[in-house]
């Protein structure tokens, strides 16, 4: 069974991209978790480009995504809402329908107290008018500066959680397949 993350942060030293990265390790065989194809590398969306010439680095993103039993998205939460990066690739997936019916799960780290809740409920919001199935679970890290260290999650009950959201996720996409009729197991 095969994930992809999805990271909201193109900074260096993201709370998000350290999220993404522990639950990559976090993900034993026979699941895979790969790492974010890199969302900074995408043009902003236009649908006349869209429509005319769809850049090579889009139509490989529409085909990762595609591929995944589910994702996992890891977002920052800037001025309440998700990040513009993560929103444009979102824009682009539109198009490709590639998010239909796929389990999603969302995280979120930020240093206040909040969490970023709201950029999860916004992000919750749009993925479930692209038709992805959203799940109930999510993850919440407040004060994240004291849980992450050194690119990695540390505090050992925020690993837990987010091992048994991977868990969720999983399971949803399990129900998916079965659904789909493409698994049997
Ligand atoms: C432009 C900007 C807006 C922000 N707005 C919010 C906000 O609305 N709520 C919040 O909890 N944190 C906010 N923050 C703090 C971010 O959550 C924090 O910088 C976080 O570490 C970003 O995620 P990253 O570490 O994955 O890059 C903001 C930060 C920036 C730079």
């Amino acid at each position: 069974m095969k994930f992809l993350g999805l990271c909201g942060s193109l900074r260096s030293g993201s709370l998000n991209a350290a999220v993404l990265r522990t639950a990559a390790e976090l993900t034993l065989p026979p699941r895979e978790l790969d790492l974010d194809p890199g969302l900074g590398r995408l043009p902003y969306f236009n649908a006349d480009v869209e429509e005319t010439a769809l850049p090579e680095v889009v139509a490989e993103l529409r085909a990762t995504v595609g591929a995944a039993d589910g994702l996992l998205i890891v977002t920052p939460e800037y001025a309440h809402g998700t990040s513009g990066v993560l929103k444009n690739a979102l824009e682009w997936l539109v198009g490709g329908g590639e998010i239909g019916g796929k389990p999603v799960a969302l995280a979120s780290a930020s240093p206040t107290v909040t969490g970023g809740d709201r950029a999860r409920a916004w992000l919750a919001e749009t993925l479930a008018v692209m038709g992805a199935q959203v799940i109930p679970q999510d993850l919440r890290i407040p004060q994240a500066l004291v849980k992450i260290a050194d690119g990695r999650v540390t505090d050992e009950p925020t690993r837990a959680a987010l091992a048994a959201l991977l868990d969720d996720l999983a399971q949803a996409a399990d129900r998916a397949r079965e659904a789909d009729g493409t698994f049997a197991s």
